[in-house]
């Protein structure tokens, strides 16, 4: 968690720097912000399992939408489709070579978590679940295409 919070402060700092980063930090970034929109998801699964809290559920939606529409695609630098970031990278060589499939599940990723992020403000637990459910999907569709096992 520490560090998790460490890398997102120097991914603000980084910005405007893309320029200059370096492959391996690339690599930690977007593992770093996956990893942030898993803890946040599962924390939104917990409560649709459990007890529902709209404060904590309001809080982890607005942190994937946020985390999806922060122009992650600039962390895809070329020479950062191998390599080693936090660990090896997953991503497929595909990723960069399907810009515009990768566009596609991007912006139904982007719209999906921000469907959720309105439902998870609203309250409306039943909304909630089913945005939850396709946003979930859309990062699955994402993974099964250019993310290796
Ligand atoms: C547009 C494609 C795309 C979308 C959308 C996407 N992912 Fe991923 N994800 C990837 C790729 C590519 C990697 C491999 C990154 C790497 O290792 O360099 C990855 C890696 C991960 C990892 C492993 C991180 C690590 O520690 O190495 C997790 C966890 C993850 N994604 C969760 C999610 C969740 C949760 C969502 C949706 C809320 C999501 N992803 C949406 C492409 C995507």
């Amino acid at each position: 968690m520490k560090r998790i919070l460490a890398v997102l402060a120097l991914a603000s700092l980084a910005s405007g720097a893309s320029a200059q980063m370096k492959p391996e930090d690339a690599i930690k970034f977007r593992q770093s912000a996956y990893g942030f929109m898993a803890w946040n998801m599962g924390k939104i699964k917990a409560n649709l399992e459990g007890t529902y809290n709209k404060d904590e559920v309001a809080k982890a939606a607005h942190a994937v939408a946020v985390t999806a529409t922060s122009g992650m695609g600039a962390l895809y630098l070329p020479g950062t489709d191998k390599g080693t970031g936090w660990k090896e990278t997953r991503v497929k060589p595909e990723f960069f070579q399907q810009q515009e499939e990768v566009g596609k599940l991007a912006r139904a990723f982007n719209a999906a978590a921000a469907e959720l992020d309105k439902a998870a403000a609203s309250g409306d637990m039943a909304a909630v679940k089913a945005a939850f459910g396709k946003t979930g999907e859309s990062c699955k569709a994402c993974h099964d295409k250019f993310r290796k096992d």
